[in-house]
C-alpha cells in the first residue's frame, strides 16, 4: 500500500490554513517547480495537497481514480442551496501551533503567488473540546480507531490512487443568532446529539431529519463512513465552519449529501436551516508517492 502524505491522521490539529487554488497559464514544468517549493517539508506543520480533476489528469500520470469528478452546484426540495466554487487545487496547512503553520502558509503562498490565484484563504481553530461555534462536540461520529479511520479515508490497496483519498471541502457560515436562540432542546433535535453531554439521540429520540440522521447513514448495507476533520473559522462577523472530509470512495460523498438533501425521501438535513454552504469543491489527495512521482515529472 503507498503511503499517505504526512499530517493526514494527525490529531488534533488545532491550527489550519485551508487554501483554495485556482492555476494561471504556467506551463507543467513552472507549476511543478513551484508547487516543490511550495510543500517542504515546515517545523510543526504539514502542508497536504490535493488537485481537482482537470489539474490531476494534466500534471498527474495519466490516470485517475475511480469516480472522481468536480463539484457540481446541489439543491434540496426546499430551496437549499450547496454552490459548486471548484477549485484547481487545495492545500491543507495543519499544526498544533499558530505559528508554525503560518511559517508554512509564508512558503506555500511564496512559492505559488506567480502560477495560482488564492481563491480561498480561511483560517481555522480547534477548541480544547473539540466544540464548535454551534457549542456541539464535532468528530465524534468520525471512525474510532486508527484502522477504521485508515479504511473509510484512504483508497484501497490495488485501485487507481491507493493510498490517497477523495476529498471534500465546503465553507459553511453559521446564522448563530437563529440557531442559538432556538431551546438547547430544538438545537440537539436539528443536530442529533445532546449538546453539554454530547450523547446520540438513539432510535426513535433521533429525528430523521436531524444533521446525524441524514449523515450516519448505510447505502447496499455499507455504513457511509468518512474521515471529517474540518474546523470553525472566523471571527466577530462571518463565522462558521469549513467542513474537511476524506473520503475512500466519491459515493460516500454524493450518498451523505443526497440524504442532506432529501434526494430520495424529501427529508432534509434540519441543519441547513441554520447554516449556508457557500463553497463547494471535489479533490484528490495523491499518496505522498504518487505526488513525488508526480513533481518529478
Ligand atoms: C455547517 C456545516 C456542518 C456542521 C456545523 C456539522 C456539524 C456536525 C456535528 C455537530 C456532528 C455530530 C458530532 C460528530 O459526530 O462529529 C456531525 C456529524 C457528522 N457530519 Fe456534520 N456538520 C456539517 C456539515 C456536514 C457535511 C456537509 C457533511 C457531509 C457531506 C457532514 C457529515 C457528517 C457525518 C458523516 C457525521 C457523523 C454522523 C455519525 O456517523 O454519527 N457534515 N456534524
Amino acid at each position: 500500500m503507498k503511503t499517505h502524505q504526512a499530517g493526514l491522521f494527525e490529531e488534533p490539529g488545532r491550527s489550519s490554513q485551508y487554501l483554495e487554488y485556482q492555476f494561471r497559464s504556467a506551463s507543467d514544468a513552472e507549476l511543478r517547480q513551484a508547487l516543490s517549493q511550495a510543500v517542504k517539508p515546515v517545523d510543526g506543520a504539514n502542508i497536504l495537497v490535493a488537485f481537482n480533476q482537470a489539474s490531476w489528469q494534466r500534471l498527474g500520470p495519466g490516470w485517475s481514480p475511480e469516480g472522481l469528478h468536480d463539484f457540481t452546484a446541489q439543491y434540496s426540495a426546499r430551496g437549499h442551496v450547496m454552490p459548486a466554487s471548484q477549485r484547481d487545487m487545495f492545500i491543507w496547512v495543519v499544526g498544533e501551533d499558530r505559528g508554525d503553520v503560518m511559517n508554512a502558509v509564508v512558503q506555500v503562498t511564496e512559492a505559488l503567488s506567480d502560477i495560482a490565484d488564492l481563491e480561498l484563504d480561511l483560517d481555522g481553530y480547534k477548541t480544547r473540546d473539540a466544540r464548535i461555534l454551534t457549542g456541539f462536540v464535532d468528530g465524534t461520529g468520525n471512525p474510532g480507531t486508527a484502522e477504521k479511520k485508515r479504511a473509510a479515508a484512504l483508497i484501497p490497496e490495488g485501485q487507481p490512487g491507493e493510498g490517497g483519498s477523495f476529498v471534500l471541502g465546503q465553507k459553511w457560515t453559521h446564522k448563530l443568532q437563529e440557531f442559538l436562540s432556538l431551546s438547547v432542546n430544538a438545537q440537539e433535535n436539528v443536530i442529533g446529539r445532546t449538546k453539554e453531554t454530547n450523547i446520540e439521540l438513539e432510535g426513535t429520540a433521533l429525528p430523521p431529519e436531524s444533521h446525524v440522521g441524514r449523515t450516519d447513514i448505510d447505502v447496499n448495507d455499507v455504513p457511509m463512513k468518512m474521515y471529517r476533520r474540518g474546523t470553525p473559522y472566523g471571527g466577530g462577523e462571518d463565522k462558521g465552519l469549513y467542513f474537511l472530509a476524506f473520503a475512500c470512495d466519491m459515493d460516500r460523498f454524493v450518498n451523505v449529501i443526497n440524504s442532506m438533501l432529501g434526494k430520495d425521501d424529501g427529508i432534509t438535513d434540519a441543519m441547513m436551516d441554520y447554516s449556508d454552504a457557500l463553497t463547494g469543491s471535489y479533490w484528490f489527495m495523491p499518496s505522498q508517492d504518487d505526488l513525488d512521482a508526480m513533481l518529478a515529472g
